[in-house]
């Protein structure tokens, strides 16, 4: 079991790796705690779920919404918590956005925590303090930075998570592992079969080193003014394909990772080998899939990404593994890239 703290400015939160997840009881306040999840993982864990209230979202990205958030509001009322109660999210990506952005301005602000139980959540979602719930489709217009006083990522969880899920998950670890840390390249290549077969010492290994150096930036960068930037490996192109073909997050983050690689291969910024290892990774835990999108289609979706400046905007290339550059790019340049990518004249 690891603990790996997070020191920003004005918070210190600890995040727990390896151990039962059952053992948050012990985290929890006297009185006055509640717990949001979702309706699947009710149904899965529910029964060890700690002697405490229970308030049930609907699973997936509709629950995002700022009306579940007003609704969640009233049933905390309604449970009497006040400004000294505590929200226990039990769930996902979308159960921590929504209990940390509740937690975030419920009585301006009361106290939180999070099991983590997806692979998403566990190498991205519940660290770093972001939370967000979506305007319409567009995603995380409403959001605060708020870390959680604890997160616990008990790597047994994710046997009972969906393939699909599990492989979207797998994406983020991958971006880690680029931008970040090349052991996570080196486990994830040497023992493919024993992670997809979900051993739970490898998978906790992979995780902690996923949150370890996800925590080093996070606390250089906390509100995202620069470092953090680097984060966004893959997602300038992800997003559009999340937004455009409804894909999992995951999958639309390998697509734009396997762009963004082979923008920055065509920029001369990596050799040949860097780019090959990259797309055989993507291939080798089926995260290769093609994108088709018109390009005026992508240019639109594109430039209603919120991170656009102006007509440029800030992309993020390797000039290595573990060396992210975020580099200002006219979005023209961008639309003109991913037109030769199409054409297939973009290859390695
Ligand atoms: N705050 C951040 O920094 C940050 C970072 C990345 C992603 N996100 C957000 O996270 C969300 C995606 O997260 P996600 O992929 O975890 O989605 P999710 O929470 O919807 O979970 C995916 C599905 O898996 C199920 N599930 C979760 N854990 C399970 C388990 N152990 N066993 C069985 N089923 C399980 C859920 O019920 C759901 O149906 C998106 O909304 C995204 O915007 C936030």
């Amino acid at each position: 079991m690891e603990k790996i703290i997070i020191t920003t400015s004005d918070s210190v939160s600890g995040i727990v790796v390896g151990g039962r997840w059952q053992a948050v009881v012990k985290l929890l306040p006297e009185k006055d705690a509640v717990i949001i999840t979702d309706s699947n993982i009710a149904d899965i864990y529910g029964d060890d779920f700690p002697d405490i209230p229970v308030l049930k979202i609907e699973p997936g990205e509709k629950s995002k919404q700022f009306k579940i958030i007003d609704s969640l509001a009233k049933k905390l009322l309604k449970a009497g918590i006040d400004r000294s109660g505590f929200i226990l999210g039990i769930g996902g990506g979308v159960v921590c956005d929504v209990t940390g952005f509740l937690a975030s301005v419920y009585m301006r602000g009361i106290r939180a925590g999070y099991v983590s139980t997806s692979l998403l959540s566990q190498v991205d979602a519940s660290t770093g303090g972001k939370t967000g719930v979506n305007a319409g489709s567009v995603k995380n217009v409403l959001g605060t930075f708020r870390q959680p006083e604890f997160v616990i990522c008990d790597t047994t969880m994710l046997r009972t998570l969906p393939d699909d899920e599990y492989l979207s998950g797998m994406s983020e670890l991958i971006k880690t592992g680029i931008i970040g840390d090349r052991s996570i390249i080196d486990l994830l290549e040497n023992n493919t079969a024993a992670i997809m077969r979900r051993e739970r010492e490898l998978l906790t290994s992979l995780v902690s080193k996923a949150i370890r150096y996800k925590a080093s930036v996070v606390a250089k960068d906390e509100k995202e003014a620069g470092l953090r930037r680097v984060l966004n490996f893959g997602h300038t192109f992800g997003h559009a394909v999340e937004l455009f073909s409804g894909v999992k997050h995951g999958y639309a983050v390998a697509a734009g990772m396997k762009m963004a690689t082979l923008y920055s291969y065509r920029k001369d910024y990596i050799s040949r080998k860097d780019c090959e290892r990259i797309t055989d990774l993507l291939k080798r835990y089926n995260l290769s899939g093609d994108i088709n999108i018109p390009p005026e289609k992508m240019e639109k979706m594109i430039v209603h990404d919120k991170k656009r400046t102006g007509t440029e905007m800030n992309f993020v290339f390797i000039k290595g593994i573990e060396k992210p550059v975020v580099e200002k790019i006219p979005v023209r340049e961008l639309i003109g890239f991913y037109k030769d990518y199409l054409k297939g004249i973009v290859v390695i």
